[in-house]
């Protein structure tokens, strides 16, 4: 087992089962952190177009010397692009900007909420979805999926979609389990992946995931992204930090016992951004 051991997405594609997050990478170190994680191993990277870092992914991935065809990229479509010719003009902008043509995942970033949108909401997501089975249908995604869709923006997302989500990548850590999405996803076959999997830092201090790290010899960081992995779930730590980077892939040496993960599972308001996407305003 390896950080690259493929997870089947429902199309038959495979996905590493650890990607490397670039959330709050600052742009004018997204190539080097980029470029770091690749040399420790990771072929799996995440990005999205409001983080402002394509361009240095593309670069630290074309200039890396590892073949394309080893990678899986995936970017994420804003949501000021919603609806059917924006979203198609985003990805095409996000492609050029990562300098690739096509990417391995596109995800809608948010769905459109009823507190902003009230009862347009539910059509503006479906046409968004639309652009991106025709993305699909053209190979400039190779999957598709979601990112922060709970179970009833799934649910009211089935009603018109011709091709169903095929990952959710949702904020998961210690303290934010999400079990209710998680299951939700898991009954219908959407591999889940994890956003901001060490709560940005937060929850890394807590004493239950000290103590299950002492007793294991390995790190905090390395016990909640294990945790989620035993979850099923695809975590996406960031870094630019090359020792963290690193050992943030060094997971496949111990195992979480039963008790260890429910204890995790029980931990709850430890920190983190614990974002409620039925809440927000952007
Ligand atoms: P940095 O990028 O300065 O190394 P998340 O993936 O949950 O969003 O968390 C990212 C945050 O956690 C960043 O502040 C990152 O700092 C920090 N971080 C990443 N890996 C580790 C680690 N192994 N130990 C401690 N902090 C880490």
């Amino acid at each position: 087992m390896s950080i690259n051991n493929p997870v089947s997405l429902a199309n038959g594609n495979t996905i590493p089962n650890v990607g490397f997050g670039t959330f709050q990478t600052p742009p004018d170190e997204t190539k080097t952190a980029v470029a770091e994680a690749i040399k420790a191993g990771y072929r799996h990277i995440d990005t999205a177009a409001i983080y402002g870092n394509e361009v240095g992914v593309g670069e630290a991935v074309r200039e890396s010397g590892v073949g394309r065809g080893e990678f899986f990229i995936t970017t994420k479509v804003w949501n000021t692009e919603r609806g059917f010719e924006k979203t198609l003009a985003a990805a095409e902008g996000s492609l050029e900007k990562l300098g690739l043509d096509y990417v391995d995942l596109l995800l809608v970033h948010w769905p459109a909420n009823y507190l902003q949108f009230g009862a347009e909401a539910k059509a503006l997501n479906a046409d968004t979805w639309r652009a991106f089975e025709h993305l699909y249908e053209q190979g400039r995604a190779k999957a598709i999926g979601v990112s922060n869709f709970m179970a009833h923006h799934l649910e009211a997302l089935e009603e018109t979609a011709k091709v169903r989500p095929m990952v959710n990548q949702i904020e998961v850590h210690p303290g934010w389990y999400q079990a209710n999405a998680i299951k939700w996803c898991q009954d219908h076959d959407i591999v889940v992946e994890a956003w901001s999997p060490l709560g940005q830092q937060a929850v890394l201090a807590h004493p239950v995931l000290q103590e299950i790290a002492d007793r294991h010899g390995k790190e905090t960081a390395q016990v909640s992204l294990r945790w989620a992995l035993q979850h099923g779930l695809i975590p996406l730590p960031k870094s630019v930090t090359p020792a963290r980077i690193r050992s943030n892939t060094e997971l496949f040496d111990f195992v979480l016992s039963v008790e260890e993960i429910q204890a995790i599972d029980k931990l709850e308001n430890i920190g983190g951004p614990c974002l409620r996407p039925d809440d927000v305003l952007f």
